[in-house]
């Protein structure tokens, strides 16, 4: 399959990916069992797992999309990143974080930290795939689809330059590009 210059194979197919939301789903609706969490998916390479994963789910739970933005803070020289769109207050709520993919995770992990200061109950996060930068650096997922290595993979959400992301599978650049 051609995406713009870019050559890419399938790398984990549909049924595949589709097997492993339902164990995801299953981990996830046992943990919180007796509890009404409230989901943020990040938009938005998550919006396709967070929808298959939302009906697998057997608790009752809300949802709310969120973003990342980055901006120049005016008083500091790097940049800084934060969560927009949140529209439910967050005080006392079970959190669970829906990521597409986690590569170094950074901004994920000062996100969680965040959450956690906010009067928040518990944050965890559930990514179907996480980069081996993330892993390295023990950043912290509870749940994980699929553990890969540094390879650029886009569909099912995922994109290359906007690109690719209704593919219903998961596909990889090919000759290592
Ligand atoms: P991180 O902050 O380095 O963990 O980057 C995470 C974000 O980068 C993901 O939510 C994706 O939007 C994007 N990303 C990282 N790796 C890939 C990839 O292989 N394909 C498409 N997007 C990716």
């Amino acid at each position: 399959m051609k995406v713009k210059d870019l050559e890419f194979k399938e790398f984990i197919s549909a049924e595949a990916i589709d097997q492993k939301v339902k164990e995801l789903a299953a981990k996830v609706s046992e943990d919180y069992k007796d509890k009404t969490p409230l989901l943020l998916p990040i938009l938005n390479g998550s919006f396709v797992f967070a929808s298959d994963l939302v009906k697998e789910l057997t608790v009752p739970c809300r949802i709310s999309f969120v973003k990342v933005s980055s901006y120049n803070g005016t008083q500091s020289t790097g940049q800084l990143k934060t969560l927009i769109g949140l529209e439910e207050s967050l005080f006392n709520q079970h959190i669970i974080i829906i990521e597409d993919i986690v590569d170094t995770g950074l901004t994920l992990q000062k996100i969680v930290e965040e959450l956690r200061a906010l009067g928040t109950k518990s944050v965890e996060v559930v990514a179907l795939l996480r980069k081996k930068p993330a892993r390295e650096k023990s950043i912290e997922v509870k749940y994980v689809g699929f553990d890969i290595e540094e390879e650029f993979v886009l569909g099912y959400g995922l994109d290359y330059d906007g690109l690719g992301r209704n593919s219903k599978g998961i596909y990889q650049a090919a000759n290592g590009q």
